[in-house]
């Protein structure tokens, strides 16, 4: 689908960056660009910018940018032709859409009331008289009945077609129906039949508030205990989490992350309205950047099994990558928070979280576990190891405090570890020592693209390519100067956002950022706008041929020499003679 080239303009004359992330982010004004705290990482002094002469917003500390639409992309949770809505609406436009897309668009809003309908129907049969079962296991569960309404939980009848013939009804296709997960197909049989049967029904519901998919479980002790729904269209589990719905609405400064729906909720129940959960699928980089959004702290409260100690071992980076301060909730005797709730209380939970462990805490506490304090060989180990960890602390009193605690726990003098830890330091000191020279020394390095999957072969190229596209960026009248190929660009990112800028300025359009979207993933995107949000010295002629110099001049290199086509033109001359027979 792709939106007419003149709406599009029109669309980002109407919707200024600087109002539109103005709406989520308090901006202050310093020379030509703004400033303020990023909204897609938590951090305490403002990196993120917004160029309103070039379009384009940039954040220093988490390397996200790009123009008016990836920002909503982004912080909207959209894809691009509804981020592309979304603008239009806020600008009061109407959306050109063409049929094939205003198909899909209409097929997506179907199955999002499809799982809407089919939440309101477990809802409603949760009632009837054969859902007795249900409801006693809700009793059992001492679920209260403003929980099972807060969080829509349904029963899914003990029957093969009962969802089946009530979607029906409704108008909605099987095809449909497998197509959100809610039916299957039958393996021989033209037929379907319902997925979830006989389980309690919890829907996963969107920070927007579509419901998107379903977790069921079972009544009892059988097997699988769980049930989700599948990855579908409408449901991407990398991306949502369950109860943020709800917990985004909270006061609490932090978010607690659980590791089931059970434990989700029953914290709401007892008053941590602050709860989530991961969607029976491990934790993604793209569930800590969506808690980044909406808190600045984590509390990790995954179950003390080793399966839920090594998935807090996960968890970790990936939320202090997300700009996120981790805790690690420490619970004994009981399994999960929501058994902890319901033998200790509220009051015991509330002094749990209060005691939560940073990570440097609880990492120091791993490694205790592992080791027999009482046999001296193991004491020793110990504190190799934990000198080795308290080492990686940055900060010098974290290191102090932490050689006296590992100290203490091996009653050994904390003199003796400090001088381990020293001797650790320095030695890792001087391997980021070394590290950093040879980044300095290789300019190659670190002039390389920050984001996965984005390299320049010919960094001397893509210096002069990048240069180039700034100034054009700038100043598009210069295009009728430069009559490279993408071809000669030797960074086919770079090369691609040439030819589209060409491509906008000799349609007479302005070339922006707001109509790459959907040629450009995500990282490239963001990368075009380190690229271009960088001030340059002021347009001028010499630069631009020098640009265009080196960008010719790498390019011959390239090329195959007279000899070498020669060659070429042989040996396939000779393969084709070959299969000739
Ligand atoms: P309760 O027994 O209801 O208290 O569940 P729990 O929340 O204690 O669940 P558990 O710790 O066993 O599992 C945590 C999460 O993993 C659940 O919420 C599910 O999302 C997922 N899960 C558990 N069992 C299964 C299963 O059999 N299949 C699938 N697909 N997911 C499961
Ligand atoms: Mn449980």
């Amino acid at each position: 689908m792709a939106f007419p080239a003149s709406f599009l303009d029109e669309l980002s004359a109407r919707n200024p960056i600087e109002d539109v992330v103005g709406q989520y982010v308090s901006l202050t004004r310093k020379s030509s660009n703004l400033f303020g705290l990023c909204p897609f990482h938590s951090e305490k002094t403002g990196s993120f910018s917004v160029a309103p002469e070039k379009g384009i917003y940039y954040c220093f500390g988490c390397h996200k940018g790009g123009g008016v639409v990836n920002f909503i992309m982004e912080i909207e949770n959209l894809d691009y032709p509804d981020a592309v809505r979304f603008l239009a609406k806020r600008a009061n436009m109407e959306v050109p859409e063409d049929e094939s897309y205003r198909n899909r668009y209409k097929s997506q809003e179907r199955l999002k009331n499809l799982c809407l309908e089919a939440a309101r129907f477990f809802r409603s049969q949760l009632t009837t008289p054969e859902a007795q079962v249900a409801r006693d296991y809700l009793n059992k569960r001492g679920l209260s009945i403003d929980t099972v309404k807060k969080f829509g939980l349904g029963y899914a009848p003990n029957a093969w077609s009962a969802l089946k013939d009530a979607m029906s009804a409704k108008g909605f296709s099987w095809e449909e129906m497998i197509e959100v997960g809610l039916a299957v197909k039958h393996p021989t049989k033209n037929s379907v039949y319902d997925y979830f049967r006989n389980r309690l029904m919890f829907p996963i519901i969107d920070v927007r508030g579509n419901v998107i998919g379903f977790g069921g479980r079972v009544l009892d002790d059988s097997k699988p205990k769980y049930l989700n729904s599948p990855e579908t269209v409408i449901f991407n589990k990398r991306r949502n989490l369950f109860a943020l719905n709800e917990a985004k609405k909270s006061k609490e400064k932090f978010i607690i992350l659980t590791e089931g729906y059970m434990d989700a909720i029953a914290l709401h129940q007892y008053g941590f309205d602050c709860a989530v959960a991961s969607l029976g699928t491990a934790f993604t980089e793209e569930h800590a950047q969506l808690l980044a959004k909406y808190t600045e702290k984590v509390i990790l409260t995954y179950d003390g099994d080793e399966a839920g100690q090594s998935a807090t071992r996960r968890a970790i980076p990936m939320l202090e990558k997300a700009g996120l301060t981790v805790k690690v909730l420490q619970m004994q005797g009981a399994k999960d928070p929501d058994e902890f709730l319901k033998t200790y209380g509220p009051d015991a939970f509330r002094s749990l979280l209060n005691k939560s462990e940073n990570q440097a805490e609880y990492h120091l506490r791993s490694i205790q576990k592992k080791y027999d304090l009482t046999k001296d060989d193991q004491r020793v180990a110990f504190l190799k190891e934990a000198a080795k960890f308290i080492a990686t602390l940055r900060n010098a009193v974290e290191r102090e405090i932490y050689g006296h605690r590992a100290a203490e726990a091996a009653g050994v003098n904390p003199e003796t570890i400090k001088i381990e830890v020293d001797k650790a330091y320095r030695r890792q000191e001087e391997i980021r020592r070394k590290k950093q020279e040879t980044q300095d020394l290789s300019a190659t390095q670190s002039r390389q693209p920050a984001y996965r999957g984005i390299r320049y072969d010919n960094v001397r190229s893509a210096m002069a390519e990048e240069g180039l596209l700034r100034m054009l960026y700038q100043e598009p009248s210069l295009f009728t100067q430069v009559h490279l190929t993408q071809e000669q660009f030797s960074s086919s990112l770079l090369g691609r956002a040439y030819l589209a800028f060409r491509t906008q300025q000799e349609e007479g359009r302005e070339v922006s950022f707001s109509s790459l979207g959907e040629e450009f993933t995500k990282d490239e995107i963001a990368h075009l706008s380190s690229v271009l949000q960088k001030n340059r010295e002021s347009v001028s002629e010499q630069a631009l041929q020098d640009y265009i110099m080196v960008i010719h001049a790498e390019y011959q290199k390239r090329l195959p020499s007279g000899e070498a086509q020669l060659r070429a033109l042989q040996e396939r001359k000779k393969n084709a003679k070959g299969y000739g027979g």
